[in-house]
């Protein structure tokens, strides 16, 4: 069996689709089994193909510079070359060298994959000649919530703090982080969190995390106990919190914000609440309430874990301040970047209660879980420089406007339909006819929109909102209007009313 990392010198770097393996990169080919040498590169080759080890539009190295790399003949590469030209593997091009032949991607997900943490799909189907054609089910407007426009992340200006702050950071900030996160970060952080959002922020107190759900893992890890969740909520956090070893129990939802009275008789220790903007109803947690919920955590010895996920995006009156800011001692903040900025970027952080505050950061040390450097001092930059505030105001006006128009169409075109929800945020509810949920639903994957009902949302041991209650109605949709890029939300929308005068008449 012979193995070859092939590493030829020289050679033009390659454009296209895929990246250049003949431009001094490796490229490991194993040419063992049954076979001459031709017949096993050609297999070799075949198979890293197949597994998508080399992408479509990759350039491969010259047949000169494998042949030397393999120590066997040129001509042994060139015909392989050849054969696997013609059998559909490879393009050939004067000028462009031998590449892998472009080809559909893998299947796209047949359903729309929905929230952040969605359960997975059915895997990738990895490329290959042989594959059939087939046209999976299309997304052509996605109004699933829980999403910002990710076209509008501000690249140039990420760019600029990436460089900034890569020039200033002293090599130490490259070793282990320290398991709160990097200093700068904790400082910016703490600065803006005080100035915008009223949060009390030492930032000894703030602790790093890979977004909201890896900082709600960790808390549901050192809580270990029953957590109150709100009645309608992600799923995915709720199965974050069992999977930590907690339990949960659901938590009534009405027009005020979620019934913090029945804390009391929940028998929980915690309560995960979404108090400037319930999600995905809409409605902000009433001013009794908020007290109420800190005097809760006060008598029990309890702690409310305030996810203040898009509290940046108030339209109507001043943001709505924080909880936080009641009890330091009692409430858990938890913030993300996955709304203003982009939920790739996978950067959140929680302040801490000084009892907490040592547990949190010995489950920390033991798992070594903290995040990518460059990035938290990047973002330390990006916010100390203004250019988050930027960004954040920017979006601001956008996503209000689009709201505006989305609420302006629903008037229009489906007046049966009641919009709720819309002081904040980049998600509306949109209140159905009874028992048109399904249909409406049906309609919309018919049409390639994706759309997520409410009761999807809904704790499973909830009971079925009843008719006349409070809260939310039995029959609604979650519509994220933040989601498609700018050129796409006025056909999102038009696609959006379209279905519903279909199915409601
Ligand atoms: C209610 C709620 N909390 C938090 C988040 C942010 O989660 P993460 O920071 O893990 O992306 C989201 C994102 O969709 C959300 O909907």
């Amino acid at each position: 069996m012979r193995e070859s990392w092939a590493n030829p010198a020289g050679g033009p770097a390659g454009g296209g689709v895929g990246g250049a393996v003949g431009a001094g990169s490796d490229l490991h080919l194993d040419l063992g089994g049954p076979g001459g040498l031709r017949a096993c590169l050609m297999r070799a080759l075949r198979d890293a193909v197949r597994t998508g080890r080399l992408a479509p539009g990759t350039r491969l190295p010259s047949s000169r510079s494998l042949a030397a790399d393999l120590g066997v003949a040129r001509n042994t590469v060139a015909d392989a070359y050849a054969e696997l030209v013609a059998e559909g593997w490879l393009t050939a091009r004067q000028g462009s060298g031998t590449r892998v032949a472009p080809r559909a991607e893998p299947a796209a997900p047949t359903a729309p994959a929905g929230p952040p943490g969605a359960r997975p799909t059915a895997p990738r189907r990895p490329p290959g000649p042989a594959a059939p054609a087939r046209t999976p089910p299309r997304i052509l407007h996605d109004l699933r919530s829980g999403r910002p426009d990710v076209s509008a992340f501000p690249r140039a200006a990420w760019l600029t703090s990436a460089r900034r702050a890569l020039t200033a950071a002293p090599s130490a900030a490259l070793g282990y982080d320290d398991p709160r996160g990097r200093p700068e970060l904790r400082r910016a952080l703490a600065g803006y969190l005080s100035r915008a959002r009223g949060v009390r922020a030492d930032p000894e107190r703030i602790v790093v995390c890979a977004g909201f759900a890896r900082g709600l893992a960790l808390l549901g890890e050192v809580l270990g106990t029953t957590v109150a969740v709100e009645s309608y909520g992600l799923w995915i956090h709720r199965d974050l919190l069992t999977r930590a070893g907690a339990r949960t129990v659901p938590l009534p939802v009405d027009d005020r914000g979620a019934d913090v009275s029945a804390l009391y008789t929940a028998g929980a220790r915690a309560a995960l609440l979404t108090p400037a903007h319930q999600y995905p109803t809409g409605v902000p947690l009433h001013p009794d309430r908020r007290t109420a919920a800190v005097d809760w955590a006060r008598a029990t010895g309890g702690v409310v874990l305030e996810d203040d996920y898009d509290g940046e995006f108030r339209y109507d009156r001043r943001p709505v301040g924080v909880l936080q800011d009641l009890d330091p001692e009692r409430v858990v903040y938890l913030g993300t970047t996955s709304k203003s900025l982009a939920p790739g970027l996978r950067l959140g952080w929680m302040v801490v209660p000084e009892a907490l505050l040592g547990p949190v950061l010995a489950v920390r040390r033991e798992t070594a879980e903290t995040c990518g450097v460059l990035d938290q001092l990047t973002l330390a930059d990006f916010l100390a420089s203004g250019a988050y505030d930027r960004h954040v105001r920017a979006m601001r006006l956008r996503y209000r406007r689009r709201r505006d128009q989305l609420v302006a169409a629903l008037a229009e075109h489906a007046p049966a339909v009641r919009v709720t929800g819309i002081a904040a945020g980049l998600h509306a509810v949109l209140e159905l006819p009874p028992g048109a949920e399904e249909p409406v639903l049906e309609a919309a994957r018919r049409a390639g929109v994706a759309l997520e009902g409410l009761a999807r949302f809904r704790h499973p041991a909830a009971p079925e909102p009843g008719p006349g209650c409070s809260g939310p109605g039995r029959d609604a949709l979650v519509v994220g209007y933040g989601t498609p890029p700018e050129h796409g939300f006025s056909p999102a929308v038009e696609a959006l009313c379209a279905v519903l005068r279909g199915a409601l008449g």
